[in-house]
């Protein structure tokens, strides 16, 4: 339960709807107390109209009249009460929703990479969705239920009391045992409907894996296994809803036996009474309205607090990560405008999961205009090094140091916009292919002319113009399937239309051929005579042009310097060098 004092921030911010909100709640239901009375008063009225001599019929339909007009305007006072209390305290948790979801959003965006890798994307997705939405039902019905049954409970009771305490008593003893049950009900209900949504979320996801997998699926021929995998799923499904509809069925029935229990009791016990003189037919009647009154609401406090523990389990997790404390990278003051030289000093790093993979003693230089080439076995830390050049991820010890200064000292966006970055696994948004290059600036900075420019440098500019919409073409899902080359060069493209001081290409142009990579690394290095330029590769002749290159062997620097000279060095850097002249050679 403490989980959900987190929420009570959002409660003071619309306190004014809470507040309104109880006032209608009491408003509404004065109303609706007053009614039986109303009945009762009819009652009374029409058995001293049956004992009275005269009997005149004006008499009767004016008693009538009167009545049914106070009965029908309390009635339409309390629904518009009701009305009001509604467009109150829900509209209330759901403004808060709203608020809820952006913070939640604002959260997932501070948080650092490694937080990502640790959580499922359907788990994240679920908590500002599902999870968001059940903490609203706390919010929303089952604060206002709440309300409505202390309110609804006070003002009854006084009632009943000041009616006949001995009765009261009697007929209220079942409903504690009916909120009892409904909440008991209401725990398997969810427990159930919780299992089936998983068992609903399973399939879900196995047909989505299976859609995305149709190539592989199709090319193995495994048509027929996944069918029978699928038909297991539904069945799973299909065991989990009638369960669940056995115990739905079952639910509505027990209370209407329990309401009828009370019932029987009041007209029993009122029976008596009125033989004894001590009750008249209309409190008999008032004292049915009134249980009829009190067993829905009662009947409510089961189901609340089935709402109120599924918020509470929700709202755990969402908190788990929205109190998390991440390790913040820190953010100088510094403004970064121009880059000269950028250098590890004895950099260590390990990613602090289970995985014994640790970056050790890492040292070089680059200085503006030059590039640095990053060879190495796969695994042996060359994204690394890229994710901590990009502070993706903050170095454990040793200095990054920029302009001869220590990085933390610069404002972290000033530096970020210095950088044109492409990772190994290039991401492009479903959109057009205009919007996915120009997305390396701001909306405001870009126009056509800059795109075509940046296209042509990525050289892709021919192939795009060759699309019936060319820059308007739409790519991912619902549009164009680009080849594994063309993808890699629009995500160059977004990376230089930011005109960076320092690129750094992390094997991304593993899919395009030999002539057309160099081809685009010679135009690059003669536009920006300045960049400072970081490519990573398993080829060798992409790096062949770097003014100085690192050998990495699992975290450790291994061998260094020009592609000349690691040539002829006996290692690592040699022999692929070897094998992949030979491969040239053979594809001659
Ligand atoms: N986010 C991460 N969390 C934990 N371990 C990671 C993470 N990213 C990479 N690793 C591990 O760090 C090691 C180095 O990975 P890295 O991606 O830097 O290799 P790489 O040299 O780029 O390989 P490749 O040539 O295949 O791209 C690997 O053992 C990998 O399992
Ligand atoms: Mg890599």
């Amino acid at each position: 339960m403490s989980e959900l004092f987190y929420l009570n921030k959002y409660l003071k911010r619309y306190k004014w709807h809470l507040i309104l909100g109880f006032i209608f709640i009491i408003c509404s239901n004065y109303f609706g107390v007053y009614m039986p009375k109303i009945i009762d008063d009819a009652a009374d009225q029409l058995t001293l109209f049956l004992n009275s001599e005269s009997k005149e019929n004006n008499d009767l339909w004016s008693i009538g009249l009167h009545l049914v007009g106070l009965y029908m305007l309390f009635s339409l006072l309390k629904g518009i009460f009701l009305f009001c209390t509604r467009q109150t305290i829900i509209v209330m948790s759901r403004h808060i929703e709203y608020d809820f979801k952006n913070d939640i959003f604002l959260k997932y965006q501070q948080l650092n990479l490694s937080f990502y890798k640790q959580n499922r994307t359907g788990d994240l997705m679920n908590r500002i969705s599902e999870d968001v939405s059940k903490v609203r039902m706390y919010l929303g019905p089952a604060i206002m239920y709440t309300l409505n049954v202390v309110v609804l409970f006070v003002m009854v009771i006084t009632f009943m009391i000041y009616k006949n305490a001995e009765l009261t008593f009697f007929v209220l003893l079942p409903l504690p045992i009916l909120s009892f049950i409904i909440y008991k009900v209401s725990a398997i209900i969810n427990k159930k409907s919780e299992i089936t949504q998983k068992k609903q979320s399973r399939i879900t996801s196995f047909v989505q894996e299976m859609f995305s997998g149709i190539r592989v699926l199709k090319a193995y021929n495994r048509s027929r296994y996944f069918a029978k995998q699928y038909d297991q799923e539904t069945e799973d499904y299909k065991r989990a809803s009638l369960s669940l509809a056995l115990v739905n069925a079952l639910f509505l029935p027990s209370i209407i036996l329990l309401i009828g229990l009370s019932t029987i009791f009041t007209i029993y016990l009122g029976g008596l009474k009125s033989i004894h003189q001590e009750l008249d037919y209309g409190d008999i009647v008032q004292f049915i309205f009134y249980i009829n009154m009190l067993t829905w609401p009662f009947a409510s406090v089961g189901w609340v607090s089935s709402l109120v523990q599924r918020a509470a389990a929700s709202q755990k997790r969402i908190n788990e990560f929205l109190l998390k404390e991440e390790k913040v990278i820190n953010d100088g003051k510094n403004n970064l405008i121009k880059l000269e030289k950028i250098a590890f000093k004895q950099v260590n790093f390990n990613y602090q999961t289970k995985s014994d993979f640790n970056l050790c003693h890492l040292e070089f230089e680059i200085n503006s205009g030059q590039s640095l080439g990053i060879f190495g076995s796969t695994g042996s830390g060359k994204s690394t090094v890229a994710n901590l050049i990009t502070r993706l991820y903050e170095i454990d010890n040793g200095h990054f140091v920029i302009n001869g200064t220590d990085v933390k000292e610069f404002e972290l966006d000033s530096f970020r916009k210095l950088i044109g970055y492409v990772p190994q696994d290039v991401f492009l948004f479903s959109d057009t292919i205009y919007n996915n290059i120009a997305f390396g600036l701001n909306e405001n900075d870009v126009d056509l002319k800059d795109v075509k420019h940046a296209a042509k440098l990525a050289g892709i500019y021919d192939e795009i113009c060759r699309f019936e919409k060319s820059f308007d073409t739409k790519i991912g899902e619902r549009g164009v399937t680009l080849s594994g080359g063309q993808k890699q060069r629009i995500a160059i493209a977004r990376a230089l239309i930011r005109k960076p001081q320092l690129l750094i290409l992390d094997d991304c142009l593993s899919a395009v051929d030999t002539d057309t990579s160099s081809k685009i690394q010679q135009q690059l290095s003669s536009v920006y005579p300045d960049q400072i330029s970081i490519q990573i590769s398993h080829r060798v002749s992409q790096l062949s042009h770097c003014n100085h290159i690192i050998v990495l062997d699992n975290g450790q620097i291994v061998q260094q310097g020009k592609h000349a000279d690691l040539i002829t060095q006996e290692g690592y850097y040699q022999s692929i060098y070897n094998k992949q002249q030979l491969d040239e050679v053979n594809d001659y």
